[in-house]
């Protein structure tokens, strides 16, 4: 199959290295030059594990090629992935749809023949409607069937995600030749057993919002149990256990937090109140776990401060994590932002460290010292916050960590570090949700 994918983001590169590794014949296309050029001299644009390699044996084998000629790019293609870029419209939270329709007149413009069109970009209910209604009045004389195909990935797991998906959702008009295409680029995952869904576009389409926000809302509610664990004397971890065991609520995304954030949740999560709000039908539910989330972020800085005596004025505080979660590089709406800030407003001095957030986070919060380790980051600290659960934070010499500072609090906002543990080497804890001691 040729493949051709416009847009080499987060979706769109990974999607594209996944489908030549299944031996597809793709083409990325970005309008970006350096980035293109970037890619093809091996440095990727994002932070993600393995990408890298999965590119270089792609693209050396033949079957992955990189243009920023989008004409040349879409010629005899059996399948055109949409993966560009659907942020929040700024002002008022709506998806920008701005760049998927200039794609798809693009793609339309440039085509030499019938083809399938494949919206992997998250868009909102009836966006495959309107590239359809585009294509269709650029080209009249050809057949192009346009498909929804939302994308699952996680950062950080984005490869694995794709290759090994619990699920592949397609949603089409019922056109047989765009399902036969569409089974057929997915074929390989046969292999792996990974049911592929067929559906309508518009159901595909809210399929993947209803996925985020039903997430977004689990997390949201155990958030919140944990604010009540922490009143009651109660546990939130085994809160998260005693009901995750149930085979209906399933122990996934029930770790209590700082709050989710990322590039998709926050985004998502808003544009489908919107679209509810649009077809009066709201969502209120969903409505409500936007709001608390986002109380919750700062929040978490006055968690702090309360732990140093409601007085953060001139205290140090060490960061550990600014990443919206591990493995990624990526800050968008990270609970960071809002401790920063918080702790700032009350008179804080910052001091972080991230394994590969820095050089991005460094602009968004000018103020905090980034620092080369968790150590460094500590020394001389009134405050150690664990606030991104990173591989390497959950084995820190604790005594050691302990031993620099000012005072030995440690603040565990992901619940990694059992309390035995932290006491045993002179920290106090404080942890989300309740005090990290479990009976019998
Ligand atoms: C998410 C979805 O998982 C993915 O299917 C979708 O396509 C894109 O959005 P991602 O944003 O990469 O993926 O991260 P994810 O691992 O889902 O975490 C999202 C946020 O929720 C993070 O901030 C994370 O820290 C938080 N989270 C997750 C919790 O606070 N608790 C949990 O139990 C799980």
């Amino acid at each position: 199959m040729k493949i051709t994918m416009i847009g080499t983001g987060y979706v769109g590169l990974v999607s594209g290295a996944c489908f030549a590794d299944f031996g597809h014949d793709v083409v990325c296309v970005d309008k970006v030059a350096e980035k293109i050029q970037a890619i093809e001299s091996g440095r990727m644009p994002i932070f993600e594990p393995g990408l890298d390699q999965l590119v270089a044996n792609n693209a050396s084998a033949g079957r992955l090629t990189f243009t920023t000629d989008l004409a040349a790019g879409v010629k005899g293609a059996d399948a055109i992935f949409i993966a560009v870029g659907t942020p929040s419209r700024r002002g008022d939270g709506h998806a920008d749809l701005s760049y998927v329709y200039a794609a798809a007149r693009e793609i339309a413009e440039s085509l030499d023949g019938p083809t399938v069109i494949v919206t992997k970009s998250t868009v909102p209910v009836g966006t495959g409607d309107e590239v359809e209604r585009i294509v269709k009045e650029v080209r009249p004389d050809l057949d192009i069937q346009v498909v929804s195909n939302p994308e699952f990935l996680r950062e950080g797991a984005a490869i694995g995600d794709f290759k090994r998906p619990d699920r592949v959702v397609v949603g089409t008009t019922g056109n047989e030749r765009a399902i036969a295409v569409m089974a057929q680029v997915y074929r390989p995952l046969n292999l792996n057993q990974a049911p592929v869904m067929f559906t309508g576009r518009r159901t595909a389409e809210l399929i993947k919002y209803a996925a985020n926000a039903f997430l977004a809302t689990k997390i949201t509610f155990i958030n919140e149990m944990a604010d009540l664990c922490e009143a009651v004397g109660a546990e939130v971890q085994e809160v998260s256990r005693g009901i995750g065991l149930d085979n209906r609520i399933g122990s996934k995304f029930l770790h209590a937090g700082p709050g989710y954030g990322g590039s998709c949740f926050p985004k998502d999560t808003l544009a489908l109140v919107k679209t509810g709000q649009d077809y009066d039908t709201p969502i209120r539910i969903v409505e409500t776990v936007v709001q608390v989330n986002d109380l919750r972020k700062r929040a978490m800085g006055r968690k702090i401060v309360k732990a140093l005596n409601g007085d953060a004025r001139g205290k140090k505080v060490a960061l550990l994590g600014l990443t919206f979660k591990p493995n990624t590089d990526d800050m968008r709406d990270a609970p960071s932002l809002a401790i920063v800030q918080a702790l700032e407003d009350a008179g804080a001095k910052i001091a972080a460290y991230d394994p590969e957030g820095m050089e991005v986070a460094a602009p968004m919060m000018p103020s905090v010292a980034m620092m080369g380790d968790a150590y460094e980051a500590a020394a001389g600290a009134d405050a150690l916050v664990l606030v991104t659960e990173w591989d390497i934070f959950r084995a820190l010499d604790l005594k050691r960590l302990a031993g620099s500072m000012n005072t030995p609090l440690l603040i565990d906002l992901r619940n990694i570090y059992p309390r035995t543990e932290a006491e045993e080497a002179g920290f106090s804890l404080i942890r989300v949700g309740g005090q990290g001691v479990t009976a019998g």
